[in-house]
């Protein structure tokens, strides 16, 4: 009870609150540099942010995991942390940011934060302190040093594009220094239980503000051993779960999210109930577009056939794109090849082992191909996150350095810099979309909400017919047999909801027979327009689908007979 109190203070989640809320939530990733600046310099902050709530609750979304947006020198846009426990002065202060979260909460929205708890900014007095101190001393041990770069050799380098080695030459210390990102994001050393102690002192500092729940940035490497990969090791799960009832004892139903690109049943270690509650779907991913690309089930359908044991109240958390490139490391080499030359021939277009796009022009900007690959984002099992823009088919720029090109200004109108600013074009934090089929006076907020038939409407549409069905967050999914390779087909289960999702992969017609021996008697029910089609009878039940098409049917209970 007394410990309970320490959260007192907080803002308090939004009202209706039940555990397992994770399940049913639309999440919304946002960042806001490049979301909307208030006051004129170019750089989106929260006061800009808190005044595009109505549009993100208009929208739809009832969750925003909201990027690093701590001081930082930006070596890695704020993934590299000088201060856990402030706000960035270009973003406002800690009183903006509570207003925002109060003003989220009252929305019904909830704040999923991020906690780059590997590794911190080497500006961060912590490191500052550490190179100066007394080696083997407590403060020097707060990251990982070592006399040779010989160390943990078989660990891969994952900005392979951007660093030689994990290992850097720090003069100042007279050592070698760990890093698994860039040069100048030293790992933080776990093994010190002072570095515990200091995290979990900046995890108190956010759950007492009444932050929702964190996103655990590069959680698999947070230990070190010789002769390993150095990801996911026990010593690692054993630190998550320490956290883990660090936060439900005080502060109730907050939530974990692993970031871990790492293969299914390695995530699943992290889904066992005791430590994260959601973890990104990082091997699924890239077989939606590797699918949609052959035109066949099978890159799906295997991910979802040996999708490992994870505990009831886990989810796994679906994406398309994020804020990163589109990573390929979940794949194997021939794949990753295919997957190049299908969506990034421009070698522009590729970074270290991925395709620095974003969703619309990855998919050649066509409609229907977005609306599938939403629809599936939506209805596969899991909790879908959005990244900002793709809800407006918002293009790229591959031309500027690392992931910029997909962080660009988020397109509000056709007025000057997209109406994100008012500042000096040339202040702006990044320059805005200005390549032509994705240019800010045709991709916009203000003409696609003007719009019936728009992507933004349309996706609209979509979240409000998924938050109808718990089955889509909370469902059972079982595969369907399908005389067709074109179509996945599968349903959700959950409680006496039934949802049948059918999917045409193929940019061609195509009809298919389904078995449905299971729901005979049973009358298909679009979910979109409460079209019936007739009751599922004793053969395989027999549809056509478009170029590209989708249904999700609701399976409902016929008339009773006689
Ligand atoms: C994953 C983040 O998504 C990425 O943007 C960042 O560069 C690395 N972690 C390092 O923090």
């Amino acid at each position: 009870m007394a410990r309970r109190q320490e959260a007192r203070g907080a803002t308090a989640a939004p009202a209706g609150s039940s555990t397992l809320w994770y399940k049913d939530a639309i999440i919304y990733e946002v960042h806001v540099r490049t979301f909307y600046d208030s006051d004129g310099d170019g750089y989106g902050d929260f006061r800009g942010l808190t005044e595009k709530l109505d549009y993100l609750q208009d929208l739809g979304v009832t969750a925003l995991w909201v990027l690093p947006f701590y001081p930082s020198p930006w070596v890695d846009d704020g993934y590299d942390v000088a201060d856990y426990t402030d706000v960035h002065p270009a973003y406002g202060t800690l009183r903006d940011f509570k207003r925002f979260l109060a003003e989220a909460h009252r929305r019904g929205i909830r704040v999923i934060t991020d906690l780059v708890l590997n590794h911190t900014s080497d500006q961060h007095p912590w490191f500052q302190r550490a190179r100066r101190a007394r080696p083997g001393s407590r403060w020097r041990d707060f990251y990982v040093w070592s006399d040779t770069p010989d160390r943990y050799r078989q660990v891969r380098v994952i900005f392979q594009d951007f660093e030689p080695s994990n290992w850097t030459w720090d003069p100042v210390a007279g050592a070698y220094y760990w890093h698994r990102f860039y040069k100048h994001q030293p790992d933080l050393n776990y093994d010190n239980p002072l570095v515990w102690k200091a995290m979990f002192r900046v995890v108190d500092f956010w759950m007492k503000l009444g932050v929702d729940g964190f996103r655990l940035d590069a959680v698999p490497y947070l230990f070190e051993r010789e002769g390993t990969s150095c990801a996911g090791l026990p010593e690692t799960h054993e630190f998550i779960r320490a956290l883990r009832s660090h936060i439900e004892e005080r502060y109730g139903e907050r939530i974990l999210l692993a970031e871990a690109n790492e293969p299914a049943a390695e995530l699943a270690r992290y889904l066992q109930g005791d430590e994260c509650h959601m973890a990104f779907h990082f091997p699924l991913m890239p077989r939606l577009y590797l699918a949609l690309h052959r035109e066949d089930r099978e890159p799906i359908a295997a991910v979802l056939r040996d999708e490992p044991a994870i505990a009831p109240t886990s989810q796994w958390a679906l994406f398309l794109r994020n804020h990163d490139e589109l990573s390929l490391e979940m794949v194997t080499p021939e794949e990753r090849e295919e997957l190049w030359q299908a969506y990034a021939p421009d070698p522009q277009a590729r970074i270290n082992l991925g395709i620095r796009r974003r969703l619309a022009p990855l998919l050649g900007n066509d409609r229907r191909r977005i609306e599938l690959m939403n629809a599936l984002l939506f209805s596969l099992p899991g909790t879908p996150v959005i990244y900002y823009g793709d809800e407006i088919g918002m293009g790229d720029n591959i031309y500027l350095p690392d992931r910029h090109g997909v962080r660009t200004p988020m397109q509000w109108s056709a007025d000057r810099n997209a109406g994100f600013s008012r500042a000096n074009p040339q202040r702006l934090c990044a320059p805005v979309v200005v390549d032509p089929p994705f240019h800010y006076e045709a991709v916009n907020v203000e003409a696609q909400l003007a719009s019936p038939d728009s992507l933004l409407n349309w996706m609209k549409r979509l979240i409000a017919v998924r938050k109808r069905y718990k089955a889509f967050g909370r469902g059972t999914c079982e595969l369907l047999d399908a005389d067709n390779r074109h179509i996945l087909a599968f349903t959700r289960r959950y409680g006496d909801e039934t949802v049948l999702v059918v999917a045409n992969l193929s940019r061609f017609v195509q009809g298919v027979r389904l078995n449905l021996s299971t729901y005979r008697g049973r009358v298909p029910v679009d979910l979109f327009g409460r079209s019936t089609l007739p009751p599922v009878g004793d053969d395989p039940y027999f549809l056509t689908l478009g170029p590209h098409g989708f249904y999700w049917f609701a399976l409902e209970p016929g008339p009773v007979s006689g």
